[in-house]
């Protein structure tokens, strides 16, 4: 298969295409990216040491440029597109929604009409459970659950995947969609918890966590959802929504003290602060039909999942150090600044 894979030089983008190179010799993948501050071409040295030029192509573009998208698609004869490109950071959606728009929703739609002019075979949405909104302490959500999102971010998600929604029952496009909870492992930007709290712990920093610390997220290693996507994107039906989760259902404060015991650092160094505005309080995914219609199953638990995670981090310090940059300084800066 010939494949599309847009935002590749993202976390969950880079760990899928490795998980197609390495799983299919066959497989082709031309990587589109605009590499925004959380594209880094240093994800994908491997991909273009070892398949440059042969079964791994990278190009630079937005999502939201049609005459680009429709170029690619046919210059390399693309059979198949997977959508991980965003704006994927929910604090940065409240302090600026604007690029959540263009490129979760215009980018998304654009991408989709490129796909059906081009008569494209397959489309994967890579989209979250924060579309449904919240959940009170019981239950999970499903596929039939209505969409309530809550942030920008997540707002923007929800439109992209109507979006979709039309875009089946309109034109025919053989698209689908993947919903998954929270995804941590290598490559992750140090904006989100699990990433963020690793980085700052390891250089003795107090690490700011919202609220009363019990919003309770479902944790899923992102091996596992990039097998999800995978599945979706080999056996998946047309038109269908499949929820993908990691069993971990973990308040934040459990998450953070988990990183400290790992490192050996003092809980001292956690600081309550102002919770997010509109935060959503608890994720838990029914994943059953992924179960059933894909087989679906995570392999990780969280403590296996979270120590290969530390380790990778441990022996990745150059690679945390090299995306750290003036821009990423300025935002921690600006929407942190005075509550630490
Ligand atoms: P990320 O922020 O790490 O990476 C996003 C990538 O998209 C970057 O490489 C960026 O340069 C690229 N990009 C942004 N705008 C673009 C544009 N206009 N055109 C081309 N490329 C563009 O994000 P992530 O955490 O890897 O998330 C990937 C996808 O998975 C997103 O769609 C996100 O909504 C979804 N998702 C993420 C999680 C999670 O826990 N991180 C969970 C469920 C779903
Ligand atoms: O659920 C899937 C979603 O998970 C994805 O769609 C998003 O792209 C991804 O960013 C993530 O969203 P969250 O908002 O859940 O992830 P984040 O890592 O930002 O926050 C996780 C929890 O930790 C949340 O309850 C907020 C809290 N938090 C986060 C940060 C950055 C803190 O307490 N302190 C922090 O500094």
């Amino acid at each position: 298969m010939r494949l599309l894979v847009t935002g590749g030089c993202g976390f969950i983008g880079s760990n899928f295409i490795y998980h197609i190179l390495d799983a299919y010799p066959d497989d082709v993948v031309v990587n589109l990216d605009k590499l925004t501050y959380a594209g880094n071409l240093a994800n994908m040295q491997r991909a273009e040491n070892e398949h440059g030029g042969k079964r791994y192509h990278f190009a630079r573009g937005d999502i939201a440029n049609f005459e680009f998208v429709s170029y690619l698609l046919k210059e390399q004869a693309i059979d198949a597109v997977v959508n991980f490109a965003a704006e994927s950071h929910v604090d940065r959606s409240i302090a600026d929604c604007s690029p959540f728009l263009q490129t979760n929703v215009l980018g998304t739609q654009n991408l989709l009409e490129a796909s059906r002019r081009a008569g494209i075979g397959r489309f994967v949405q890579v989209s979250t459970d924060e579309v449904y909104g919240t959940l009170g302490p019981e239950g999970k959500f499903t596929e039939d659950t209505p969409l309530a999102p809550n942030s920008p971010y997540s707002a923007s998600k929800a439109a992209a995947d109507l979006f979709v929604r039309a875009y089946v029952e309109t034109y025919g496009l053989p698209a689908l969609i993947t919903r998954c909870s929270n995804n941590y492992g290598p490559y992750q930007f140090p904006e989100k918890l699990i990433a963020l709290m690793y980085l700052r712990a390891s250089e003795d920093q107090t690490l700011p966590v919202y609220g009363d610390g019990k919003n309770v997220r479902d944790w899923i290693y992102v091996a596992d959802h990039c097998r999800g996507v995978d599945l979706a994107l080999r056996r998946g039906r047309t038109g269908a929504v499949y929820n993908f989760g990691g069993n971990a259902e973990l308040p934040n404060i459990d998450v953070v003290r988990t990183i400290l015991s790992i490192l050996g650092k003092p809980e001292s160094l956690i600081r309550f602060v102002a919770d997010r505005p509109g935060h959503d309080r608890r994720y838990a995914m029914d994943y059953r039909l992924a179960q059933k219609e894909l087989g679906f199953e995570p392999e990780y638990d969280f403590t296996r999942g979270i120590r290969e995670t530390v380790a990778w981090y441990r022996a990745n310090g150059d690679w945390l150090r090299g995306v750290q940059d003036g821009s990423y300084l300025e935002f921690m800066d600006k929407w942190y600044g005075g509550r630490l």
